[in-house]
């Protein structure tokens, strides 16, 4: 441990003495707050030259450089919908828009200084750089989205949590320095949490992003659980969320109780209990949960749907409005109680529930409204609105099957 403590050092001597103001590995750990104001500025400044003792890979900013060494994190990462934050949803956007509104986007979507002046580059905006990218700023950088400079460097300086294990001798990049800050929730607030300050668009007094405040008022967040223990487990870089079926199974515990209250009706009484999110399910007004309930007649396979319930927050394409706002908060629950009338007495009949995702439902009203003014944006455009549709809708999947039998009789309880 001493000699990786070594390795910071040399390493501040060689860099420009700015970055050595991060390198208190002690007053780090101890206080997070004050590291997190340094590390999420804003806008984050410009990495400026790398230190003239770093080869050409450990100058370079792009995600594959850094996977030359860190091979597990590079390949977890590209499935990762943070490889993926400049997708077709934000790109045919930005075309639309000048480079002070797209910047806004940038610093949560594409958030280094030099992603946002490749951007400009590839959008012609007129504060675009004159010069050509430096060989450490390859141009594919502009599309990679959150990549691993964003979060771990800071003027060529790398920043990571406590080792696994003690390291010695020289390592590259000049060592790192140490912060508990990457495996505290707040690390993550910095893009998943709106903050008042900033005076962001709310609805019904509701902010639009509020995922780490639910956290906080979550009993995982009383246990001491960080948002890295549910989305980084074994330091993975998977991230995975509503869009991944097996996290989402997590979430949520759904019992169903079928009863037969007379000859021909029947009750189903459904209990969705959040267990598994530490926020709400779902998190953010952008997902939708659909649960459709059917009446299927045992003997001819018949099946009719009788009722659906949707779990998230709906609101409208001008974020003006409200809908309705179903999403269940960490630890609580959602009860429906629903009386069926059967079609005919004496059949055998069982309830199906099948609950339906789509991860993107907001976006997906959002884009095709937006297609039907097609015609008054560019034809480039309009091929990438239209894929960022297909792609939204690719994007569902079945979460869940349950079957019950409807009781042969009546039982009194
Ligand atoms: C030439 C190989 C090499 C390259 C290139 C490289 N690294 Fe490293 N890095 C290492 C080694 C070796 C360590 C020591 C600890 C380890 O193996 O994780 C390390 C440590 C780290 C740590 C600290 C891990 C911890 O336990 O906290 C971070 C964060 C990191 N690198 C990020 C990056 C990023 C981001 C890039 C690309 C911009 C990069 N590295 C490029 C070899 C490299
Ligand atoms: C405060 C950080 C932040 C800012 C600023 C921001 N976004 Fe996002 N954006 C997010 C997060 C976080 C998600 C993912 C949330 C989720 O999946 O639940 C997201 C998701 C999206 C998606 C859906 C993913 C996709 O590729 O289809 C689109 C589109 C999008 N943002 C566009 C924009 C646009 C356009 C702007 C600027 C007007 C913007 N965002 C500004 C944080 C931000
Ligand atoms: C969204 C921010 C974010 C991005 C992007 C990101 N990381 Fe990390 N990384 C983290 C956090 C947070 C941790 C600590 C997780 C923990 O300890 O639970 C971490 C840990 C690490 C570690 C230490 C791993 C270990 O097993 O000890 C390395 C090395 C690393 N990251 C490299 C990378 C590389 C390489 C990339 C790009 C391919 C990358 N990271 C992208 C946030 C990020
Ligand atoms: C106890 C585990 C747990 C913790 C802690 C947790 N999450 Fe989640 N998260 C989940 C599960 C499970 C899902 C999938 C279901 C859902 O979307 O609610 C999810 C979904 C998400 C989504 C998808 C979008 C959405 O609208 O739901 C985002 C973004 C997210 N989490 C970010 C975070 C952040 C940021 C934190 C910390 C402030 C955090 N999560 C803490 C388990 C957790
Ligand atoms: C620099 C901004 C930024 C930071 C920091 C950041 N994220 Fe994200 N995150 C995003 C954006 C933007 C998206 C949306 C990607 C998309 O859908 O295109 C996203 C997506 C996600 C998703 C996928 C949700 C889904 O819809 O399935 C999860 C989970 C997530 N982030 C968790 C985390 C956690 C945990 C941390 C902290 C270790 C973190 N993020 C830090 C910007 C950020």
């Amino acid at each position: 441990m001493k000699r990786l403590i070594v390795g910071i050092l040399v390493s501040c001597f060689l860099l420009a003495v700015a970055a050595c103001d991060y390198g208190n590995t002690d007053a780090d750990q101890t206080d997070v707050g004050n590291f997190l104001e340094r590390h999420w500025p804003a806008v984050l400044p410009a990495q400026g030259q790398p230190p003239a003792t770093y080869t050409s890979l450990e100058a370079s900013l792009a995600p594959r450089s850094c996977g030359e060494c860190h091979a597990a994190q590079f390949a977890q990462w590209q499935t990762s919908l943070h490889a993926h934050t400049m997708g077709a949803g934000i790109q045919w956007q930005l075309q639309l828009m000048s480079q002070q509104q797209g910047n806004k986007c940038l610093r949560c979507h594409a958030p280094l200084a030099e992603q946002k002046a490749l951007v400009a580059l590839q959008q012609h905006w007129p504060n675009a750089p004159a010069e050509p990218p430096p060989p450490w700023l390859p141009a594919e950088l502009a599309d990679a989205g959150l990549v691993c400079a964003g979060c771990h460097l800071r003027r060529h300086q790398r920043f990571g949590p406590p080792p696994r294990q003690e390291l010695s001798g020289d390592l590259p990049h000049g060592g790192f320095v140490i912060s508990a800050a990457f495996q505290d929730s707040r690390f993550c607030a910095a893009c998943h949490q709106h903050q008042a300050k900033d005076q962001p668009p709310t609805i019904q007094g509701k902010l639009l992003v509020d995922t780490f405040n639910q956290w906080q008022q979550s009993p995982q967040a009383r246990q001491g659980v960080q948002c890295q223990d549910c989305h980084m487990p074994e330091r993975q870089h998977l991230w995975r969320g509503i869009h991944d079926a097996k996290i989402t199974r997590t979430a949520i515990d759904v019992e169903m109780v079928v009863s037969r209250t007379a000859a021909n009706s029947v009750s189903v009484k459904t209990t969705v209990h959040n267990r598994g999110a530490g926020h709400y399910f779902p998190s953010y007004m952008v997902p939708k949960v659909t649960l459709v309930f059917s009446l299927r007649q045992r003997d001819s396979g018949q099946v009719r749907e009788f009722y659906r319930d949707i779990i998230g927050w709906q609101v409208n394409t001008d974020l003006s409005e409200q809908q309705f706002d179903t999403r269940i908060p960490a630890g609580e629950s959602r009860q429906l109680q629903l009386p069926l009338t059967l079609p005919v007495v004496g059949a055998r009949w069982d309830i199906e529930l099948v609950i339906e995702v789509a991860p993107r439902e907001h976006y997906e009203r959002t884009f095709r409204q937006s297609l039907t003014q097609a015609d008054r944006l560019p034809a480039a455009t309009v091929a990438v609105l239209r894929r960022a549709l297909a792609e939204a809708e690719a994007s569902h999947y079945r979460l869940l099957e349950l079957r019950e039998p409807v009781p042969a009789r009546v039982i009194a309880n």
